[in-house]
């Protein structure tokens, strides 16, 4: 390297922590969201809800609806059936009512639209519309779904005798018997992973444009994989793909909740087709909450085979997921309940055996991978309360128990028990980092002595790796198409370059995160990369942004694309050097002649050439694009510990501290990492303490608003101290990083729960399940007993 090298944090590379570009848009109140898209022409549809979970539609008269002036069309199933869309498929082979037909199967399902001047007009000729239902039992949870003489919930399948979607089996059940039986203890937990919502402060919805003239549809829509919805609407509404153009303009969050195709969606398209104007849909508050892309609702059973030396043999898992009334998660589609095997990953367990079963109930179709890889956040939250149970049963100190059975440092590539390929880590200096910082040792002491004057503190841990990047294409796919993703580079003639890729960020920083990568590779400054993403006629093909894909493989596609066009530049900077392409030297924006250092040209004398000055023969231009499909998921680890004080009294807890030990691999931008991670905790904060959806007996919706689905403000959320000092570099993504934005949602919970039911040790609750409201750490305290399943609502 020579003097000439440039300073990579300077100019914006890997490791600066530059600020947000996007937020200077953001921050000024200069976002552009789908609210805002505004077209000439443009009419407003609204969506009439069913109020019950299971009736038969037996009529809908649509005729008041009709008369009311500045309404323009009025959509019912009926009508959407001569056209072949009252049915959609989903993300995971079942299909899905876009408006119903025979009967409606969630309180809260699409049943018509109407579409007019203005939003009002059309809210109020949905109330004009008269549905005729006949009401049918309700079934609300997995044991009713599955009891003797239940009602067929989707009796419009062929076939479809009973409510079970699927029973699905991973791992090897004859080696876990043979663990099981040599086990001097088995050691079992039960448990409920509540219904949760995305909630994006954005709701989700689409603004169809169809121009007869130009037979061309442009879709502004809320989605996380503008791709994916171009192929499925291409796919349903037979439209030729080249005459789709998906917009997804900035979102206002997506979580998860922004990947599957909603009935809003195809309803604005279908009317836009048919009335040749655009059409705008957007969802209120209780639409979205009610609605869309519910996460979670699983019910675990799981059991570890135990030496009394503290090793672990092997696991038994079963899970029963509630999907609500259609099978419609975003999930890689050979594996029914996603990545719920990679469980126990960070673990060196021989053997392990995972059994899954899903069912339809009259609740909303749930299931999306909310900040979450496909059900990875049910499988962390199962593994680490499990592991905390276990520790207790055998009487070993749960770090202890912990450390010595992590995978070790020396053991990679490691075979997970189910069947994962684990590649890198530092588990056990991840944890002696955040056991320093807790103060662990003298926590213990101060609990003790806490216990004594009857003061109940608590201490919880939660390490994990998890699988992050889907695909590999080998193994991942959606619709059956495969899990690769993009980035297409053009380096203009004065150096400025424009990237597109086919992620998509939801409030990520891709603008400001993928411009370092080029920085990096290049040298180019980042304030030299504009960052675009989102419109399928400019982005190259991808698949989206969920399950913190984007790094470990849009972001991988930034780094491959960068060094092709560092060896075109190569090539270039001979000719202008007059050397052999083999005698040149690359440093951080420069080429020079090795013999003679002196002598060099930068990157952007190179884009210039490419323009101007090119040798014989070479195509012109400096630009290219990359598909990168990763060899391996990436396996970020993370290790949260939580002291908590609970009060005897009344159950309040309070966090007292809250520790984060993260190892991403290289983190392209350490302010935006810790923001993620700060961002994650607070979600698992409100999972452990506060946020759930319920339903009451009768199938209605319990938190179908802000005042029942609780989002924790500043105010509540605790302060949180993050570590970085572990860096493990991923081993085969191009510049060593690992995803981390969905990290801490997934870990963090059970280190809250398991604080919790630490200092409630030894009065004989085992499990408290989420959210752990006060009364439910009341009851469990007061009575001695666990509380289990979604919280009751009390009838009076
Ligand atoms: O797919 P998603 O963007 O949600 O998740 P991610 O790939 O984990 O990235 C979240 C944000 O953190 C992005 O802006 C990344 O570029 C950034 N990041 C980083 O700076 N360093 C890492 N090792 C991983 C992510």
């Amino acid at each position: 390297m020579t003097s000439k090298a440039l300073d990579e944090v300077k100019i914006g590379g890997l490791g600066s922590s530059r600020k947000r570009v996007e937020d200077d848009r953001f921050i000024r109140g200069k976002g552009h969201y789908l609210d805002d898209v505004t077209l000439p022409g443009m009419l407003h549809m609204e969506i009439l809800r069913s109020p019950l979970p299971h009736a038969r539609i037996k009529s809908i008269d649509t005729s008041k609806a009709w008369e009311i002036p500045g309404v323009h069309l009025v959509l019912t199933g009926e009508m959407m059936a001569t056209r072949n869309l009252a049915w959609m498929p989903t993300l995971s082979y079942d299909t899905q009512a876009v408006l119903a037909t025979d009967k409606v199967r969630f309180q809260g399902q699409e049943v018509a639209c109407v579409i007019a001047d203005d939003p009002y007009i059309a809210k109020d000729a949905c109330e004009a519309i008269d549905v005729d239902y006949e009401p049918l039992p309700v079934i609300v949870n997995p044991e009713q779904s599955q009891a003797d003489g239940a009602p067929v919930i989707r009796d419009d399948k062929d076939g479809q005798a009973s409510n079970v979607i699927y029973d699905w089996e991973v791992g090897d059940k004859a080696a876990t018997d043979r663990a099981f039986a040599r086990a001097d203890l088995i050691s079992k937990l039960e448990l409920h992973y509540p219904r949760s919502h995305p909630s994006p402060i954005e709701c989700c919805g689409s603004v169809a444009d169809f121009n007869r003239a130009t037979s061309k549809l442009t879709v502004h829509l809320t989605t996380q994989a503008p791709h994916i919805i171009r192929a499925a609407v291409a796919m349903v509404a037979e439209i030729p793909e080249h005459l789709i153009r998906i917009i997804s303009p900035d979102l206002g969050g997506g979580f998860g909740n922004k990947v599957p195709i909603y009935p809003g969606y195809v309803c604005s398209i279908l009317a836009s087709i048919l009335l040749e104007r655009p059409v705008k849909w957007i969802e209120d508050k209780t639409g979205n909450l009610i609605s869309t892309g519910f996460a979670r609702d699983v019910y675990l059973k799981g059991e570890m085979a135990l030496r009394k030396d503290g090793k672990i043999l092997g696991v038994r898992m079963h899970t029963d997921a509630d999907h609500g009334a259609f099978f419609s998660d975003a999930q890689p589609s050979k594996f029914k309940i996603g990545l719920m095997h990679s469980a126990f990953a960070a673990y060196d367990i021989p053997a392990a055996h995972l059994t899954a079963r899903g069912v339809y109930t009259n609740k909303a179709p749930g299931g999306v991978a909310y900040r979450c890889s496909f059900r990875v956040t049910e499988a962390m939250f199962f593994q680490e309360r499990m592991v905390q149970e276990a520790a207790n049963d055998l009487g070993i100190d749960q770090a202890a128990f912990r450390r010595m059975n992590f995978v070790a440092d020396d053991d990679f590539p490691h075979r997970t028990p189910f069947g994962f390929l684990t590649d890198s880590g530092q588990y056990a200096k991840c944890l002696d980092v955040g056991l320093k910082a807790i103060d662990y040792d003298k926590f213990r002491e101060e609990q003790a002595e806490a216990r004594k004057r009857g003061k109940l503190l608590g201490l919880g841990i939660s390490t994990m790796t998890e699988p992050l990047g889907a695909g590999n294409s080998r193994e991942y796919d959606i619709l059956g198409i495969k899990m690769f993703d993009s980035a297409d580079l053009k380096v203009h003639m004065t150096g400025k370059a424009i990237l597109r890729t086919g992620a998509k960020s939801q409030g990520q920083g891709h603008e400001t995160t993928w411009a370092q990568i080029v920085a990096h590779e290049l040298g180019i400054p980042a304030a030299d990369v504009v960052v675009e993403e989102g419109d399928t006629d400019t982005a190259p093909f991808g698949m989206g942004t969920y399950a913190s894909r984007s790094t470990p493989v849009a972001g991988a596609a930034v780094a491959m694309v960068s060094r092709k066009i560092r060896a075109k530049a190569r090539k270039l900077a001979a000719h202008l050097l007059e050397v052999s392409e083999e005698d040149i030297e690359w440093e951080l924006g420069r080429f020079y002649v090795r013999s003679a250092p002196g002598r060099g040209v930068t990157i952007q004398e190179c884009a210039m050439a490419a323009y101007s000055n090119m040798p014989d023969g070479m195509e012109p231009g400096l630009e290219n694009t990359a598909y990168y499909d990763p060899p391996n998921l990436t396996w970020p680890f993370a290790v949260y510990i939580v002291t908590v004080e609970v009060d005897p009294v009344t159950g309040v807890w309070d966090v007292l501290k809250t520790v984060a030990v993260d190892d991403c691999g290289v983190r392209i931008n350490p302010m935006i990492v810790e923001g993620q991670i700060m961002g994650g905790l607070t979600e698992a904060y409100a999972m452990a303490s506060m946020q759930f959806i319920t339903f009451d007996a009768d199938g209605n919706c319990v938190g179908s608003n802000y005042m029942d689905y609780l989002l924790p403000s500043a105010w509540e959320t605790p302060g949180f101290e993050l570590h970085s000092e572990v860096v493990t570099p991923c081993p085969h993504h191009p510049i060593g990083a690992k995803g981390i934005g969905e990290c801490a949602a997934v870990g963090g919970p059970a280190a809250f729960v398991n604080a919790v039911m630490d200092a409630l040790g030894g009065t004989g609750v085992r499990n408290i399940d989420m959210p752990l409201l006060p009364d439910r750490v009341w009851e469990a305290l007061t009575h001695g007993r666990d509380v289990s399943g979604a919280p009751p609502i009390r009838q009076e």
